[in-house]
C-alpha cells in the first residue's frame, strides 16, 4: 500500500472515532432473504464459480515435483500437482474410462503417475494417458479419452489459482492470469504485492464444513458490527466499536477494521504511524477468499459452495518464514482465539441459516455502515443479472 493512502485511511479513522461516527452510506439497503434459499439463484452462483479464477491453496503447500493435493470444490474433484520444470498443473480428478477417481488421499508427495483405482488406467503427471491394461479393447478410442482434463491455473501472490472449468485456447500464454489481474486491478494488486505472501509459509491449516449457505458464512467477515456481542469474550476488547472504513475496487472490497490503539497515534509524529500495528485489513477476493492482515501473519479464510445449504472453509495462516518452536507455541495460541472467533461466527450464522424459512423476514437490513454486505451482494446479483 502506497505511504500515501496508509496515513490517509488513519487520518480518516482518526476523524470518524473523534466525531463518534464512521464510514456510512446515505441509507441503509436490504436484500430479499430468499436470495440465501432459492435454488435458482444458487445453480447460478454456483455456475459463476465455474467461471471465475478461484484460490484453492498456496505454492508451499506443494513444493517439490510430485507433490500434490485433492479437494472437491462446488461438486468438482481436482488434483493439483507439481511439475517436474517447477509449474503446476491443476486436472479434473476423474479417469477418462469411465469416471473413476484418480488421487484418492487429500494430499501426498512423490507422485510418479496417477493410476484409476477402478481398472488401473495410469495418467503421466502431466495429463496424459500412459498405460491401459488389455489396450486392444480401445483401439479406436478418441484422442479426447488420451489425456486427463486440465484446468487453467496461474501462481499469483503466492496462491494457487484455477477455474473449475476446462481450460481453452484463451486461457494459455498467460491468458488466465491476465483474466485474474483485469478481475483485480492495480490497487489490490499492488496491495498483494506488498504483502509478499508468495515467500510465506503455511501454518495451521484446518477445514470447516458446517450446514450454512456460503454467502452467509462470507457475511459474517464482512462488516464489524457484531464484534461487540458475538466476539465479547474473545477478541471485542482489542478494537473500536463499529467504526471502519470500507472500499470497493470492481468487485474487490477492502474493509479497514481499527483497533483501540490506533487513536493513540494522534500523539505521534505520522513517520511513526504504522497501519498494520493498529487495525486489521480485510480483503473480499471476490468471490469467496478473505484475507485478515495481522501485524505478524494473515489469516486466510476461502469459502466454498457445497449445496444450497452448506459450506466448506479452508482456513489457513501464512508466516512470514518457517516458525521457530516458540513461534509454533506463539502462533497456535493466537489461532486458539482465531478459531474460536470463527466458531462465534459459525454460531451466528447457523442460527440465521434456521430461520430462513421460517417467514419471519423477507428482507435483511444492511445498516449505513455495513455497506461491505451490501457491495458483496450488490456485486453478485449485477453478475446474475448479466447472464
Ligand atoms: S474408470 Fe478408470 S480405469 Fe476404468
Ligand atoms: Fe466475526
Amino acid at each position: 500500500m502506497e505511504r500515501q493512502a496508509e496515513i490517509n485511511l488513519i487520518k480518516e479513522i482518526l476523524s470518524y472515532e473523534a466525531d463518534k461516527s464512521t464510514d456510512m452510506q446515505s441509507h441503509c439497503s436490504s436484500i430479499a432473504v430468499d436470495c440465501y434459499t432459492r435454488d435458482d439463484q444458487f445453480e447460478q452462483e454456483q455456475q459463476l464459480f465455474k467461471e471465475m479464477p478461484i484460490i484453492v491453496g498456496h505454492g508451499s503447500q506443494v513444493p517439490e515435483a510430485g507433490d500434490y493435493f485433492t479437494r472437491d470444490i462446488c461438486q468438482v474433484p481436482i488434483i493439483v500437482l507439481r511439475q517436474k520444470d517447477g509449474s503446476l498443473k491443476a486436472f479434473i480428478n476423474v479417469c477418462k474410462h469411465r469416471g473413476g477417481r484418480l488421487a484418492r488421499k487429500s494430499s501426498g508427495q512423490g507422485l510418479r503417475t496417477l493410476v484409476c483405482q477402478y481398472h488401473a488406467w495410469t495418467y503421466e503427471t502431466n495429463g496424459k494417458l500412459r498405460g491401459v491394461p488389455h489396450r486392444d479393447g480401445f483401439s479406436d478410442m478418441p484422442d479426447r479419452c488420451k489425456s486427463l482434463t486440465e484446468l487453467p491455473l496461474c501462481e499469483r501472490f503466492g496462491f494457487i489459482w484455477l477455474r473449475l472449468s476446462p481450460i481453452t485456447v484463451e486461457d494459455q500464454d498467460g491468458g488466465f492470469e491476465n483474466t485474474l489481474n483485469q478481475l483485480l486491478g492495480d490497487t489490490i494488486i499492488g496491495d498483494l504485492e506488498g504483502y509478499q505472501m508468495d515467500s510465506h509459509v503455511v501454518f495451521d491449516p484446518k477445514d470447516f464444513h458446517r450446514p450454512i449457505n456460503w454467502k452467509l458464512a462470507v457475511d459474517t467477515f464482512m462488516e464489524n458490527y457484531h464484534v461487540r456481542k458475538t466476539h465479547k469474550e474473545t477478541i471485542d476488547f482489542m478494537f473500536l466499536d463499529t467504526v471502519g472504513s470500507y472500499k470497493q475496487f470492481g468487485l474487490q472490497q477492502r474493509n479497514l477494521y481499527p483497533k483501540k490503539t490506533m487513536t493513540g497515534l494522534r500523539e505521534k509524529d505520522e513517520s511513526e504511524w504504522h497501519i498494520r500495528e493498529h487495525g486489521n485489513f480485510l480483503y473480499l477476493l471476490f468471490p469467496n477468499t478473505l484475507l485478515l492482515i495481522e501485524p505478524d501473519h494473515i489469516n486466510v479464510s476461502i469459502v466454498y459452495p457445497d449445496g444450497i445449504g452448506h459450506t466448506q472453509l479452508i482456513n489457513f495462516t501464512l508466516l512470514p518464514e518457517k516458525p521457530s518452536e516458540k513461534g509454533i507455541a506463539y502462533f497456535r495460541k493466537n489461532n486458539e482465539i482465531l478459531y474460536r472467533a470463527l466458531e462465534e461466527d459459525f454460531s451466528m450464522a447457523l442460527d440465521v441459516q434456521q430461520g430462513l424459512h421460517s417467514g419471519a423476514c423477507e428482507e435483511f437490513l444492511h445498516g449505513r455502515f455495513e455497506q461491505g454486505l451490501r457491495y458483496f451482494h450488490e456485486n453478485i446479483d449485477q453478475l446474475l443479472a448479466k447472464r
